[in-house]
């Protein structure tokens, strides 16, 4: 059931994002070249799994939240990749953005692919015009100054030597965990319904933080070609991440302990239809790449 709805997921958004950045200029094929490469698309399978128990919520509207949910994501990892940044060659199983198109056009294309993420939904006349501002309202919390990039700015400014399970745990909520509860919440818009908000809020923050967790064990159990990225990035940045902090058998152990309870949460909803996000979160844990 998970596999084909992953790959139903990333087959509908890849056709959504060409449509979305279109392909006439230069900018738009640095754009295109990164967000339709070899994505798990998981923020987007969030965001349309969480919204199968919405039912407030059009498929059409989905698609757009999610696409804008893909194209912020994109952005994010051209950004990271960035000599400045983690100064990694490769994503995705091909070339860095800024590899193939030169550094300032990545930082270009990264930006474009940002604020296209809010026309997007701006555009998307299915959700009614309070909840498009909600939810760009959502997008830029997640990931402006207090989210995703704070949680950058730690990762890339905090000694290792400093470093501590609970500020390590912050900077993963931060800088990862913040977009994937974005998605999970994202497919809520327009539910009024306070105990299935609540639950797929602590159910999100817990994946989220699983999710970062996992990128870490993987990075030191797997190989560059499974990953299609470098498994080399940290140790040459001097990260601290999770393996080096807790040691890879706790970090293992948290990452399951995570989704544990972010399981339960989902059961207590009672909806049958939330199977694919218990599915997605178990994914997110034991996945391979
Ligand atoms: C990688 O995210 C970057 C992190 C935030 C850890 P993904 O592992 O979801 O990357 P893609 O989208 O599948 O390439
Ligand atoms: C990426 O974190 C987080 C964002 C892009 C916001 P990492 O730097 O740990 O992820 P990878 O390993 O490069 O994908
Ligand atoms: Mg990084
Ligand atoms: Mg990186």
């Amino acid at each position: 059931m998970l596999q084909k709805f992953l790959s139903r997921t990333r087959d509908q958004l890849s056709e959504n994002i060409l449509k979305s950045i279109g392909n006439s200029n230069f900018v738009e094929e640095a754009m295109l070249y990164s967000a339709l490469g070899n994505s798990k698309m998981i923020r987007a399978s969030l965001v349309i799994a969480s919204g199968k128990i919405n039912e407030d919520v059009a498929d059409e509207s989905l698609l757009s939240l999610a696409t804008a949910i893909e194209l912020m994501h994109t952005y994010s990892l051209i950004h990271d990749d960035l000599p400045s940044m983690d100064d990694d060659d490769l994503r995705r199983g091909q070339d860095s953005n800024h590899i193939k198109f030169g550094e300032a056009n990545a930082i270009l294309a990264g930006d474009a692919l940002q604020t296209l993420a809010y026309e997007v939904i701006c555009d998307e006349k299915s959700i009614e015009p309070k909840y498009r501002i909600e939810a760009i309202k959502m997008i830029s919390n997640a990931c402006g100054k207090n989210g995703m990039v704070y949680g950058q700015y730690l990762d890339i400014n905090t000694e290792k030597e400093k470093i501590n399970k609970k500020l390590i745990e912050d900077i993963h909520k931060l800088k990862t965990g913040k977009l994937i509860e974005c998605a999970v919440m994202l497919g809520q818009i327009g539910n009024e319904d306070q105990y299935v908000i609540e639950h797929l809020a602590n159910f999100s923050k817990k994946v989220g933080l699983a999710f970062q967790i996992t990128d870490d064990i993987l990075e030191v159990t797997s190989s560059k070609e499974i990953l299609g990225k470098s498994t080399n990035s940290d140790r040459k940045n001097c990260k601290a991440t999770y393996t080096n902090v807790l040691g890879l058998e706790e970090s293992i152990k948290e990452s399951k302990k995570l989704t544990q309870s972010a399981i339960q949460d989902v059961e207590a909803i009672e909806l049958e239809d939330a199977d694919l996000l218990i599915e997605l979160a178990k994914y997110i844990t034991y996945r391979e790449r």
